[in-house]
């Protein structure tokens, strides 16, 4: 159960901080990318979501190749780090989550929802099956890891939020 629900988050991390790279490099005044189309997706949404997302998992990524090289936390990866293209997979889980979430708030919009204001668990899961998605041609996320990262992730996805939102990152909590 503990190998399950390790091997689902270390698989997914790339997808997770490229989710939050918009949030954080918002706030490091990084120059701001004009919003895509305010009418389709709503105000919130930027370019610098998609460069900062994919920048985001490739820097996970190294990381795990490097982990990976150095027989580090290799009982918990299902990826074979040394063989995957890194900035293939860097692109899919990055744009893969980016472009997730950019579709429900398509869907948000089309619904008349705010920007911001919260769609339950839409807004938890947007990134992760954006990211199931676009790796689908290179790999297949074996069903019992999606379910366990479908359980577990609107959960790590509140607890992130709430610290950025104690950081002063995000505006509301959810
Ligand atoms: N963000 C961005 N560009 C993107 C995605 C997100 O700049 N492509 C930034 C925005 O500052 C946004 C924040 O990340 O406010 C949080 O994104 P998210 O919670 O996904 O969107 P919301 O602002 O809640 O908007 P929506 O209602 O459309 O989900
Ligand atoms: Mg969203």
């Amino acid at each position: 159960m503990l190998e399950l629900i390790l091997s689902s988050v270390y698989l997914i991390f790339p997808a997770y901080v490229a989710n939050m790279c918009p949030v954080i490099f918002g706030k490091l005044n990084f120059p701001l990318g004009h919003s895509i189309n305010k009418r389709l997706f709503g105000a919130n949404k930027t370019y610098r979501g998609l460069y900062t997302g994919f920048l985001g998992a490739l820097l996970v990524l190294l990381l795990q190749q490097y982990l990976a090289k150095n027989n580090i936390l290799a009982d918990y990866t299902l990826l074979d780090y040394e063989q995957i293209s890194i900035p293939l997979y860097a692109a899919l889980f990055g744009f893969g989550a980016i472009i997730g979430d950019l579709i429900e708030s398509f869907f948000k919009r089309r619904i008349n929802i705010k920007p911001g204001r919260p769609w339950f668990p839409f807004d938890q899961l947007d990134f992760v099956i954006g990211a199931y998605l676009f790796l689908l041609p290179v790999y297949l996320i074996p069903w019992q890891n999606l379910l366990a990262i479908i359980i577990l992730t609107p959960a790590l996805h509140f607890l992130t939020n709430l610290i950025a939102y104690l950081l002063k990152l995000k505006k509301v909590w959810w």
